[in-house]
């Protein structure tokens, strides 16, 4: 049976991306369609059977997500979609982007129909400029046939859209940085509460929702959400686009329903293919630079939100890194940590320091300096980030270092003692010369 299930990215690459008449072809505005003939708690319903968890990376679940919106009574609503797509490993709304806009259009327009909303505001990352044309295009053509602007299909109903741009910070990513951002505000997060369902964008009731997630709405629409539910798992409805990359064969993006493990998602042909080389496999990393790594010996859990959280993992934004038995672990860390104080905004002393500290005593480990004093640092820095940031980046700055220190203990004591077991540091090229 094959592993690919393609719900959501059926038309990419099939279809030409802004033409409207190729999409209403291939089954394009039916979801909408249908929408229209519904009551906006209908269509929540639907969306709270199909189990869609959030796949910007929280997993938050839609369906609560939306009712809570729903039921707030001012107005006017704001319909924002994350683009921002700035996770390392993370490739994937990109391809919903450039390849079927539509599907993310007429999501966004079923969002708008069921909050009475006028408009919605599309956070594409400042790197994507050939594919915010693409989408600018698509949002016109749309216009053009009636499916958006005034009036959509002779309902009566409004909607516009509105393509804002990031500048190529992460932590624009985070939901209330991105809304200060729109704003014309420096992007860096705001306390919550009040949460962006009462006060967001322009300080009025808003919807964030991914990419991926907005484009699941129109399937599970039109197909209802039990049978969207039926092609992932008990816990996890319907598909998740994973982006396979580092030391595997076949990288890319594959729409896998919940429920494959996470061996055939490396290593079967019609996915990652293996490791190249014949190398052997030494760790994934799950979910992005913020989520856990993972090791050979959990290679049969089920990718799901269930049986990954009970194995310590998660899905995150559906990155899986896969990295062969050459990589050093204390070195790979370096990398992970070199991100987060590039990517820390400033506004909180743990994460803007903490990740330096880490670094610190990362490069004395690689350089066969660091003490046993220093590990006692080490998880005291890991224990305040994660306990004092002020966002979910300085919270999860460690979480791929704790996984490590939980896997890979003997590689960290293996390099107090200053030896590398995949020969990477105390070497020449290690040391840079
Ligand atoms: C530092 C940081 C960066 C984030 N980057 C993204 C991103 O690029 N795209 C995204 O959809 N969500 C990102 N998120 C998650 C968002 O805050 C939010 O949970 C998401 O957009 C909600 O949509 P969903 O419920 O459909 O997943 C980020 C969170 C943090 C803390
Ligand atoms: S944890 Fe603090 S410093 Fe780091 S990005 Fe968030 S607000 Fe900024």
């Amino acid at each position: 049976m094959s592993k690919i299930n393609k719900l959501i990215s059926a038309n990419c690459g099939v279809i030409r991306p802004d033409s409207v008449e190729d999409y209403v072809k291939a089954g394009g505005y039916e979801g909408l369609k249908k929408a229209f003939t519904m009551k906006p708690e209908e269509i929540i319903g639907e969306v709270k059977k199909a189990k869609l968890l959030g796949r910007g990376g929280a997993a938050y679940p839609a369906g609560s997500k939306w009712e809570q919106l729903l039921e707030i009574p001012e107005f006017p609503k704001y319909i924002v979609i994350n683009a921002d797509e700035g996770e390392p490993g993370t490739f994937k709304d990109k391809i919903l982007l450039s390849q079927d806009p539509l599907r993310v259009i007429e999501g966004m327009t079923i969002a708008g129909y069921v909050f009475n909303s006028h408009d919605g505001y599309i956070y594409i990352r400042g790197e994507y400029r050939a594919i915010q044309k693409v989408f600018r295009s698509a949002i016109d053509n749309a216009v053009k046939a009636g499916y958006l602007g005034q009036n959509i299909l002779g309902t009566g109903f409004a909607f516009h859209i509105h393509i804002m741009t990031g500048a190529g910070a992460y932590v624009c990513g985070e939901n209330s940085a991105l809304l200060n951002s729109i704003e014309g505000k420096a992007g860096r997060p705001r306390i919550k509460p009040p949460h962006l369902a009462e006060v967001g964008l322009f300080l009025m009731p808003t919807l964030v929702n991914n990419v991926e997630s907005i484009a699941n709405i129109p399937t599970i629409v039109l197909e209802g959400g039990e049978k969207y539910l039926s092609y992932g798992t008990k816990d996890s409805g319907g598909t998740k686009l994973v982006c396979l990359s580092g030391n595997v064969v076949n990288r890319g993006v594959y729409e896998i329903p919940f429920g494959v493990s996470l061996r055939d998602i490396i290593y079967d042909p019609e996915l990652g293919g293996g490791i190249p080389n014949g190398k052997k496999l030494k760790f994934f990393h799950l979910g992005g630079q913020s989520g856990p790594i993972g090791s050979q010996a959990q290679l049969d859990t089920l990718y799901c939100y269930k049986a990954l959280r009970n194995a310590g993992l998660s899905v995150g934004s559906g990155a899986v890194v896969v990295m062969d038995e050459d990589v050093c672990v204390i070195d790979y860390l370096k990398g992970v940590t070199e991100f987060f104080i590039h990517e820390s905004c400033g506004k909180c002393t743990p994460c803007r320091e903490g990740n330096k500290q880490i670094y610190a005593i990362l490069c004395k480990l690689s350089e066969g300096q660091a003490t046993q004093d220093d590990m006692a640092v080490l998880r005291r820095l890991i224990d305040t980030m994660t306990n004092a940031s002020f966002c979910g980046l300085g919270q999860s700055a460690t979480v791929a270092l704790n996984t490590c220190w939980k896997l890979f203990k003997a590689e960290f004591e293996d390099h107090l003692n200053q030896k590398c077991p995949a020969q990477v540091c105390f070497t020449e090229q290690g040391r840079g010369e």
